[in-house]
């Protein structure tokens, strides 16, 4: 049976005088015991205990990852900081757009001259640009400084990699590189620790299947797959007893849990399954394809007391035409009538999205089709991208590219719309009272905290550190853009 509460015992219990067991996890329990002697033996060196810090770039499927890894570090021995000058610190990488890789690269080199004051350091690199091979060929070259490298599919071997790299007197000169094409296995029951004792993201499923033609995702996460819904069920009830009031399931495409298990729950069944967890107080998820969401799915949002009325709903592009192109496989009136038929039910639900402005073949009546789809569905805010070729991807080999200058104008014409917009609802809901979880102190005014209604708005209030981490009514009192200043009551 999966039990998220007794890792810690389970990995004492392991006896290490045997060769590593075959199964996992208590193959990586095996190297995580190792790696303590490891780890007690060089804090009593240095006199002082050894720091880690895990660098996260990406999407919340990364930073969740990340708090895996702080996890197996946490219980090897490591201190967790948030300087990258420690004895350890992991690079946890996205590779969505070509800017993503240029972030990794820039922070890398600083690693170089933090390794040259300390040599011990050991310099780690995981994560989905991991999975690009001519990224992997550029780092071997001109990154030297760099220990153990490895991917998504094979994220939970990372204990038996640092074994292999600090244990191992084969290795201890030599960059290991260990990366996996694709994985069908799931493994349960490794150690994580938490970014906020409150809240938590929790994977339903890992990677994608819909090959939208942009996107590098499906290339460097593999196919889709979902987790078992007692697992799901088990670990979230470990966190409601450990704290959490607000879970988010995450997955590419939530709307399609399940398919690959036999006789699943669907999505919206899996929702009220968690919804009967005493003590979880607030649902969210994403990220829901506009292709798969089920009118079943939008009646349980209607009818549950914990489901956030908040929805994250990529829509790329307003114009049909490109949809298509995109591999998309909906219409902007396909879109528009979700839409509809959300606020229909739910009309206090908040919307968001993601948009791609100078997809190859963009026209200006292209883009104002989406400056249409923005007008009629009035986001409560936006992600807006730049269209970014990713090398493998079909619309990478797509003929028309847009040229810089063009893409970038409708780029700040899209992005001054969506915040006057954004402007405009914020303004609307003043007065309004809502429900707020408190997540920290103000880091500018320490006489303010800030939380998140229900609809993820972010708003800071008089308060202090005792209410971190309770659902309080506030009263949203003045609009300041991206936040709301407001007041408990
Ligand atoms: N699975 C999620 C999000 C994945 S990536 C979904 O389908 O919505 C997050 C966002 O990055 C995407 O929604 C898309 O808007 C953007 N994106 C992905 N590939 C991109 C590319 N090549 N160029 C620019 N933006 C991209
Ligand atoms: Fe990428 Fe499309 Fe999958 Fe989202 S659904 S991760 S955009 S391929
Ligand atoms: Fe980036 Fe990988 Fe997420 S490419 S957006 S970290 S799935």
């Amino acid at each position: 049976m999966t039990d998220y509460s007794g890792i810690d015992e389970k990995i004492r219990e392991i006896d290490i005088t045997c060769p590593p067991p075959e199964q996992e996890p208590e193959r990586q329990y095996y190297f995580i015991r190792l790696l303590q002697d490891w780890s007690r033996e060089q804090t009593e060196r240095k006199g002082r205990p050894l720091q880690a810090c895990v660098k996260t770039f990406g999407c919340q499927m990364n930073a969740r990852d990340s708090e895996k890894l702080s996890g197996i570090l946490k219980c090897i021995g490591y201190e967790i900081t948030e300087k990258e000058e420690a004895d350890l610190t992991l690079y946890n990488t996205c590779t969505v757009r070509e800017n993503a890789n240029q972030k990794v690269y820039g922070h890398l080199g600083q690693a170089k001259k933090y390794k040259e004051k300390n040599p011990d350091m050991l310099t780690m690199l995981c994560g989905c640009m991991m999975q690009e091979p001519e990224e992997i060929a550029y780092i071997e070259k001109s990154f030297r400084n760099v220990d153990i490298i490895f991917g998504t599919h094979n994220i939970f071997k990372f204990a038996e990699l640092m074994a292999m790299k600090v244990l191992d007197e084969k290795s201890r000169d030599k960059m290991v590189v260990a990366v996996w094409e694709d994985t069908t296995e799931i493994v349960e029951e490794l150690p994580n620790r938490r970014k906020y004792f409150f809240k938590s993201g929790i994977n339903i499923m890992f990677g994608c299947n819909n090959f939208c033609s942009y996107c590098i995702v499906p290339y460097v996460r593999g196919r889709e797959r979902s987790r078992e819904p007692e697992d799901i069920l088990a670990e979230i009830r470990c966190m409601v007893q450990d704290g959490v009031v607000e879970v988010m399931l995450l997955g590419q495409n939530v709307n399609s849990y399940g398919k690959n298990l036999d006789n699943s729950l669907s999505f919206a069944q899996l929702l009220q399954r968690v919804e009967e967890i005493p003590g979880l107080e607030r649902i969210r998820f994403m990220t829901s394809h506009p292709k798969d969401l089920s009118d079943e799915l939008i009646q349980v949002m209607k009818e549950s007391r914990k489901i956030c009325h908040q929805l994250h709903l990529p829509l790329q592009s307003g114009s049909s035409r490109l949809l298509k192109k995109m591999n998309r496989r909906y219409t902007k009136e396909d879109y528009l009538l979700l839409v509809e038929k959300l606020r229909a039910e739910i009309p206090d639900i908040a919307i968001t999205t993601d948009i791609i402005v100078g997809f190859p073949g963009e026209t200006e009546e292209d883009f104002a089709e989406t400056m249409d789809v923005v007008e009629k569905v009035k986001y409560d805010s936006a992600f807006t991208f730049i269209y970014s070729k990713r090398t493998g991807t079909p619309a990478a080999s797509m003929e028309e590219q847009i040229p810089e200058p063009v893409v970038k104008e409708r780029f700040q014409r899209l992005l001054a719309r969506i915040q006057e917009i954004g402007a405009e609802k914020a303004r609307a809901s003043l007065g309004q009272t809502e429900q707020v979880l408190v997540e920290e102190v103000n880091r500018q005014d320490a006489s303010l905290v800030t939380g998140r209604t229900g609809g993820n708005y972010l708003v800071h209030f008089p308060g202090d550190a005792s209410l971190i981490g309770q659902i309080v009514p506030v009263r949203l009192r003045e609009s300041k853009g991206f936040y709301y200043l407001g007041e408990r009551v």
